[in-house]
This record gives C-alpha cells, sequence and structure tokens, in this order.
C-alpha cells in the first residue's frame, strides 16, 4: 500500500503487570485506546469520504480488541502474533533477572539473535514475518496493522529502512499509531499519540 499505519495494540492487563506475553484482555485504558484508534482511523478515511483500510490483527485478544471499535472486518494473522518468551512466559524482566540471571544476561548481549528456551529470537520472528511482509507489499490498498512491541519493531524496520541489530532496540510507544507513506524515495513518517 502507499499507506501503511501501524499501532501496538492499547494498554493490556499485562502492560500494567510488567508480564511477558500471554493471551490477557485490554485494561480499561486500553480500550479507550481502541475508541481512539477507531475514530483517528474515521478522520483519516470516512469523514474524507474513503473506504476506511483494511485491518491486520495478530490472534492475540489484546490486538482484536483493539481493533474492535473499527467497522467492518479484520483478518487475524497468528504470524503476528508476539515473540514467543518460550519459559519466561508470564514472567516479569525482574523476575528473570532474579530467578534466571543467565538469560538476562544472553539476551543483554546479544538481543537480536537470543532465543528464549522453548520460544523465539528477533531472528526468528523477523522470518516469520517474511509472508506477512510479501503480502503487504502485494496489498494496493491502505492497511492498519495492530500487533505487538516485537511485532510492529521488524515490520516498521523494514519500511523504514532500519539495519537489523537495532530492531529489538527501537520504541514503539503504547497508544500510538505510526503512519508510513511511500515516498519516490523512501518513506515519510507520522507519529500520532494518543493521551489515554
Ligand atoms: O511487554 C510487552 C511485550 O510485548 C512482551 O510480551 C514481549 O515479550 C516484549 O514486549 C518484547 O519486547 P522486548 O523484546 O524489548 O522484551
Amino acid at each position: 500500500p502507499r499507506c501503511l499505519y501501524l499501532s501496538r495494540h492499547g494498554e493490556s492487563e499485562w502492560n500494567r503487570s510488567g508480564q511477558l506475553g500471554g493471551d490477557p484482555p485490554l485494561t480499561t485504558r486500553g480500550r479507550i485506546y481502541s475508541i481512539r484508534l477507531a475514530e483517528f482511523m474515521a478522520s483519516e478515511f470516512t469523514n474524507k469520504g474513503k473506504d476506511l483500510p483494511l485491518v491486520w490483527t495478530s490472534q492475540l485478544q489484546r490486538t482484536r480488541q483493539t481493533a474492535s471499535s473499527i467497522p467492518g472486518m479484520t483478518i487475524c494473522w497468528r504470524a503476528l502474533n508476539e515473540i514467543d518468551a518460550g519459559m519466561c512466559e508470564g514472567m516479569t524482566y525482574k523476575q528473570i533477572e532474579q530467578t534466571r540471571p543467565d538469560i538476562h544476561e544472553a539476551r543483554k548481549r546479544d538481543k537480536l539473535r537470543f532465543r528464549y528456551p522453548g520460544g523465539e529470537s528477533y531472528v526468528d520472528v523477523i522470518h516469520r514475518l517474511e509472508p506477512v511482509i510479501l503480502e503487504i507489499e502485494r496489498t494496493q490498498e491502505p492497511l492498519l496493522i495492530v500487533a505487538h512491541n516485537a511485532i510492529i519493531r521488524s515490520i516498521f524496520a523494514y519500511y523504514y529502512g532500519i539495519e537489523q541489530s537495532k530492531v529489538p532496540h527501537i520504541d514503539i510507544d503504547l497508544h500510538t499509531v505510526y503512519k508510513l507513506t511511500t515516498q519516490a524515495y523512501g518513506c515519510k513518517l507520522e507519529k500520532f499519540s494518543f493521551d489515554v
């Protein structure tokens, strides 16, 4: 598409408790973001007489709930699910540091290649996103992707031309829409943050 909108899901129960992964629902703040996001999409499309964009989410409820205020169909991709933290799913960064300092250290040393025991690395995530990227490229219409931290980092880096080693360190804020518009050379970025 000429226009690609990227967003993390709204705040989830586990964002609040600092736990990794899982399939938690949105908090009240997260649900308010869902409404803001739908209003924003209306201001970009419906209010200008244009059709709403295609909406893709992961299969996890926090992204589906975030997109649920936008009218129309959404497509749920398993390949858009958050990085699988394996045995660390449900833990906080602090718990990992205290109970598995080896994991904490190894990840700090090489966050791109570190694979969680029983889970994934960023390199794994980037590979599993390849079919999604192909499908994005084939899509003519504007597209909104509502996914997760590691996923939005990877897709954003691909379009914005950020080298792989930097992907795990990109800041992608909650409650913010990243709008990428392709131009003759490269991409224009606009950021829309919502105070919810
Ligand atoms: O904390 C939210 C979250 O999406 C976790 O589910 C995930 O493990 C993490 O962010 C990914 O970010 P990082 O790679 O910086 O730990």
